[in-house]
């Protein structure tokens, strides 16, 4: 199926210069102005597609909550019960499928970076949104896990969050 008739799908990742998306304890220091422009762009899109990892990581910090309680879709290759407004799945084609069955036109691809490589490597992102914090791990978990893609990028815009934190919009091209 294309789902690019469909629906629009977006990655949004806040990221450390060196393009780490977590401590390699799973730590996130953002600011408050990018958990802020996520969180709004979370809630305009009113769902959100994330690996296991990141659900459990998410639950853990009560960060639902702080998102607006979208609709959330898991992709998992094991077993588990849904709960309220929360689905599991075994792909990222079967995580579009349930979203496009539920009439969204957007969908926010919310990492970690297993899933986001996954969803590269298939050609379903449209468009990336990146918070660069003023950071620089030495290690961590990088936005996209090592996977087998070149993906060709165009700037949409640019923005200031603050003082130290920018904001980077591109397009994903696309040659098929
Ligand atoms: N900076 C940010 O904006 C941001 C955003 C989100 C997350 N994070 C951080 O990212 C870290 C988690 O990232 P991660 O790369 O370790 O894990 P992840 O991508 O969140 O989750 C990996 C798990 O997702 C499932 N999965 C992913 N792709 C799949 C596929 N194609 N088919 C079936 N199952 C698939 C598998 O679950 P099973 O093992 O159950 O099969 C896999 O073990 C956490 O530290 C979190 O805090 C940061």
């Amino acid at each position: 199926m294309n789902f690019d008739e469909y629906m629009k799908v977006i990655l949004y990742m806040t990221t450390t210069l060196n393009g780490y998306i977590a401590t390699a304890t799973d730590g996130t220091p953002w600011s408050d102005e990018s958990w802020a422009s996520y969180a709004k762009k979370v809630q305009e899109v009113q769902n959100i597609v994330i690996g296991r990892r990141t659900y459990e990581v998410m639950k853990a910090c009560n960060e639902f909550e702080r998102i607006g309680h979208p609709f959330t879709v898991v992709v998992s290759s094991g077993e588990h019960e849904p709960n309220a407004n929360c689905v599991f799945v075994h792909s990222p084609e079967e995580a579009l499928d349930v979203l496009q069955a539920k009439g969204f036109s957007e969908v926010l691809v919310g990492g970690g970076g297993m899933l986001n490589a996954y969803f590269m490597q298939k050609g379903l992102i449209d468009e990336i949104y990146i918070d660069v914090e003023p950071l620089v791990f030495g290690k961590g978990i990088p936005l996209f896990a090592e996977s087998d893609f070149d993906a060709h990028l165009e700037l949409i815009n640019t923005k200031q969050l603050s003082k130290n934190t920018v904001q980077l919009h591109y397009r994903v091209k696309k040659y098929n």
